[in-house]
């Protein structure tokens, strides 16, 4: 792992995420995501970050909004997990790579709480856990610990997830109800709010079944949205969508990164994780192995395994090159 971590320097400047979505105030970051709209500015803002390098803090510093350490997970004698140790700073947007079976999505549900895991700890905000062998909740606990940490950090789902038998509506009133006890007119005003800023006020008394793939996962974002998280963690946000509705989810979390919420993206999209990251994890074998910003990963990985990956991943793109000179 690098020993510091980076910060982008248009960090300064973005709007606290309380006054985004509390002020009364008109901001830019209030507006709609930009399913259709604003693409000019957000074609300019990814661009790559030019250059300058802030290096703002030293591991386990009170700038992280996430941080996990030596965490163990294992499945029987399968050990998924493995001494996982990294660190995600507040509003970053990190991507974690890897292989497939290295433990990514095991990762993500650990931060959820849909999984438990034995050893380590992981502190997310202020609410820290510990592994299972280290610490034993009582089932009360559990449910107060599961409540805190759900209040901190949604999921979006690589199928989405979404309760067929309810409308979008539905769909989105639901965790703010069930899990912090809002009544329902209340939440369906934040619910409104969100399925418009995702741009599917049109479509609320919809069932997921009448919604194009696209559709879906927006309302699985405005679902995880109406809980006003800290932390977005989104499981191959990509692999369920047309190449068209890519380049949409990449400028919708691009949006979302902007108003300030911390995200958490596993993807197998390279491309896609060089253009939207301010953080790149590599993953593999059950633990990080190597933590930059995408051009330090990708253009000049320090670890080996993190290299053979890189090179892989550079000979496959290969062909497509060849290819591309052969057309007329
Ligand atoms: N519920 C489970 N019970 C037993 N083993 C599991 C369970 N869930 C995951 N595993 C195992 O844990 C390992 C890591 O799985 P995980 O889904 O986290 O991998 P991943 O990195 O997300 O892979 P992919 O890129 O293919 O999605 C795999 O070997 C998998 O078989
Ligand atoms: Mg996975």
């Amino acid at each position: 792992m690098r020993a510091v971590r980076e910060h982008s320097p248009r960090r300064a400047a973005k709007p606290r995420r309380q006054e985004c979505l509390r002020s009364k105030r008109a901001h830019q970051a209030c507006a709609p995501l930009p399913f259709g709209g604003f693409r000019a500015k957000l074609r300019a803002r990814k661009e790559p970050i030019a250059g300058g390098r802030l290096i703002i803090a030293k591991e386990g510093s009170d700038t992280s909004v996430i941080e996990v350490t030596n965490l163990v997970k294992r499945y029987g004698r399968n050990t998924v997990l493995n001494r996982a140790t990294f660190q995600i700073q507040d509003g970053q947007l990190t991507t974690i790579l890897g292989p497939s079976g290295c433990g990514k999505s095991t990762m993500l549900r650990c931060m959820n709480r849909l999984e438990r895991f034995d050893r380590g700890s992981l502190k997310i905000g202020d609410v820290e856990v510990l592994g299972t062998e280290q610490k034993q909740l009582s089932s009360a606990e559990e449910k107060d610990l599961t409540r805190r940490l759900r209040a901190r950090v949604g999921i979006v789902f690589q199928n989405f997830n979404l309760f067929p038998h309810l409308t979008v509506l539905g769909n989105t009133v639901e965790a703010p109800m069930t899990v912090k006890g809002m009544e329902r007119s209340q939440a369906t005003e934040i619910a409104r709010q969100y399925l418009s800023k995702v741009g599917l006020s049109e479509k609320e008394d919809f069932y997921p079944a009448q919604l194009s793939g696209g559709q879906q996962q927006r309302v699985a974002i405005a679902r995880a949205l109406a809980m006003e998280p800290e932390v977005i963690l989104f499981d191959e946000p990509t692999s369920a969508l047309d190449p068209q509705l890519i380049q949409e989810v990449a400028r919708m979390l691009r949006a979302l990164d902007d108003l300030g919420k911390t995200l958490v993206v596993v993807s197998h999209d390279m491309n896609f994780a060089r253009r939207i990251s301010d953080q790149v994890i590599y993953f593999e074998g059950g633990h990080a192995v190597e933590a930059g910003s995408p051009q330090e990963v990708f253009k000049n990985p320090q670890q080996e395994a993190t290299r053979a990956f890189m090179k892989s991943f550079e000979e496959e793109e290969a062909p497509a090159g060849i290819g591309d000179a052969e057309t007329p």
